[in-house]
């Protein structure tokens, strides 16, 4: 089923009302949006309607979604520009949301430098996420570090980096083979003790280190890859965070651009983009895959919604837990995607939804064999000679 030129009508509508509006008004094309990224924080600026929607990770209160910062300086190209970045995150912050997500490992380094500068007139108002558990050489990464002197660290250049006294959500990025996590949470919990830190995250832990980890200092979220592309977390990891009171965040809530329907049969990456080496997108891979885009098309021509929208809105129906953290370095793109929480699912559609996408079979794993080596890790256990 197409979308009929009332539904093409309505969407648009929705888009320019729900979202667009506050930009149309300033006239703002991508050069004059660039500039702005100076211009002081617009106090009028009214929250996108479903940003009320608050949503809790552990002790932290946040927007139903939050802004993914990474694409700003690191993985996907061409890069936005430093200017346009953080233009893109004050118009978030503009438009009710609360919570922004970045790591040393973006840059490395700069993007936590770009999003300490953004940050800046809001600091005290905004959940700031980031995370540590790797070490560099020559500004790249060498691998997975996570002893406690690393941790703390990497703690106090991104704090200085990040132009503030304290991180409130900070994630151990993988899990450390080498290091027992007992030694890692540990570590944050000190962190937290002396104000450095507000609260623990872990992403993609395997789930007996999750359980040790959160015995020490409880964990407030999990970072996990989750998408209408990729349900890893539905085989365990979500289940885990309800029985023990812990938030899931999905990263690549879009499956980084897929489920959005911007790629198709002759997408090419350039050179360097991450996204050239993911098999899902492979040439081979994408008309299989692109059948979700079909299923997302048909239930956004439904409900007047993008299939950015649907498939955000599919994720926060999975549960109250559950806050997304869609990247954009685009400002339409940026306030499409805040669109998705208004959008909204009954049980009936919820299990026809289900139904329909599991009947898609999805073509190639979610990474590359490197990166999935290091998911699912299971720390080392603690020996009990060692301090
Ligand atoms: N814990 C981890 O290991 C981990 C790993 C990866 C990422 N992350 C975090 O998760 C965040 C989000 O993940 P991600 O950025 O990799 O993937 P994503 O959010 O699934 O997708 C981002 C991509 O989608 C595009 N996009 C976003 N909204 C769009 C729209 N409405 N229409 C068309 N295209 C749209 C963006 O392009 P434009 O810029 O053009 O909008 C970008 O290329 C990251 O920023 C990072 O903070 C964490």
């Amino acid at each position: 089923m197409n979308p009929s030129d009332t539904d093409r009508t309505n969407l648009s509508r929705r888009l320019f009302l729900g979202t667009g509006a506050a930009l149309a008004a300033a006239s703002v094309s991508g050069g004059a949006f660039a500039a702005q990224a100076a211009a002081p924080v617009n106090a009028a600026a009214t929250p996108a309607p479903g940003m009320n929607r608050k949503r809790r990770l552990g002790p932290l209160e946040v927007s139903p979604m939050g802004l993914g910062c990474m694409s700003g300086s690191a993985f996907f190209y061409p890069l936005p520009g430093k200017a346009r970045m953080i233009s893109v995150i004050r118009h978030a912050r503009d438009r009710g949301v609360t919570l922004f997500d970045t790591a040393e490992l973006y840059g490395p380094f700069t993007n936590e430098e770009l999003v300490g500068e953004a940050i800046q007139p809001f600091r005290k108002d905004i959940v700031l996420a980031s995370k540590f558990g790797f070490a560099y050489e020559d500004n790249q990464s060498t691998g997975a570090d996570s002893r406690p002197s690393t941790i703390r660290r990497a703690v106090e250049g991104s704090l200085r980096r990040l132009r503030t006294d304290y991180i409130d959500l900070l994630y151990q990025h993988r899990v450390d083979p080498k290091v027992p996590i007992e030694d890692v949470a540990g570590t944050v919990r000190d962190l937290i003790g002396e104000g450095k830190v507000r609260a623990f995250g872990m992403s993609e832990p395997g789930l007996e280190t999750l359980r040790r980890a959160h015995a020490v200092q409880p964990v407030a979220a999990v970072q996990n890859e989750y998408s209408i592309l990729e349900r890893g977390p539905e085989r365990g990891a979500l289940a885990v965070c309800r029985e023990l009171g812990i938030g899931l965040v999905p990263w690549a809530p879009l499956a980084r651009g897929f489920t959005t329907g911007r790629f198709g049969i002759g997408t090419r990456f350039l050179p360097g983009d991450y996204r050239g080496g993911l098999p899902r997108m492979f040439p081979d891979a994408m008309p299989a895959n692109l059948l979700v885009i079909a299923l997302l098309e048909r239930w956004g021509a439904a409900k007047q919604a993008t299939p950015a929208q649907i498939s955000l809105a599919w994720l926060l129906a999975q549960g109250a837990d559950i806050v997304p953290i869609p990247g954009s370095t685009d400002p339409w793109h940026m306030l499409e995607n805040l669109g998705g929480a208004e959008v909204d699912f009954t049980p009936e559609e919820l299990a026809r939804f289900r139904g329909e996408l599991e009947a898609i079979p999805i073509v190639g794993p979610r990474g590359s064999p490197q990166s999935m080596a290091q998911n699912g890790v299971e720390a080392p256990p603690k020996r009990s000679t060692e301090p």
